[in-house]
């Protein structure tokens, strides 16, 4: 089982790595990071579990999170109080997105930020993904509102890149007017 501990911080540099695009069929170690990952994503967004185990909760993570360098994460997305949905995207790549704006209005998380942050990542408000499943399967997957940023925001970690590097460092409220808050 995935501890918060086993979660790489941003002082670790390995985060700013760019990952390696994953080969089929995938090895069991990546099926069972895979489904270590589903386990805590969505153990942690269970206040009850969340606590018992420690959990730091959150709705996404990538492979690069735990150190490893290869193209895939996971979502898990409570889409109804206690409903959730999991998604996993290999080799993914955006191919549409709206021109319509978002950002989270309390500001993004992210289980490797472990600081009080401030500013707006601008996300699309929508996004549909082209990527792999475990069985290596080309799937197509459509992300809108929280599930957009979720999509943007784990794919940025498979190019090195965080939230916060995306927040305007002399104007963090930057283009605010812009964009709608979710
Ligand atoms: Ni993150």
């Amino acid at each position: 089982m995935l501890k918060t501990k086993d979660i790489i911080d941003e002082k670790n540099k390995l985060l700013r790595a760019v990952s390696k695009e994953v080969k089929f069929p995938l090895t069991d170690k990546d099926k069972q990071t895979i489904n270590d990952i589903i386990e805590y994503l969505t153990n942690s967004q269970i206040p009850e579990l969340a606590e018992k185990y420690d959990l730091r909760p959150g709705m996404g993570m990538a492979a690069i999170q735990l150190g490893i360098p290869k193209r895939y994460f996971v979502v898990v997305h409570e889409y109804e109080e206690g409903k959730f949905q999991n998604y996993v995207l290999i080799n993914p790549k955006i191919i549409s997105n709206s021109e319509e704006k978002i950002y989270v209005e309390d500001g993004e998380g992210c289980l490797s930020i472990n600081r009080e942050t401030i500013g707006i990542t601008p996300r699309y408000a929508r996004v549909t993904m082209e990527a792999y499943d475990m069985d290596g399967n080309k799937i197509k997957v459509r992300g809108r509102e929280e599930l957009a940023v979720a999509f943007q925001h784990e794919l940025d970690h498979l190019n090195g890149i965080l939230f916060i590097d995306k927040i305007d460092k002399k104007n963090p409220f930057k283009d605010k007017d812009k964009m709608r808050a979710i």
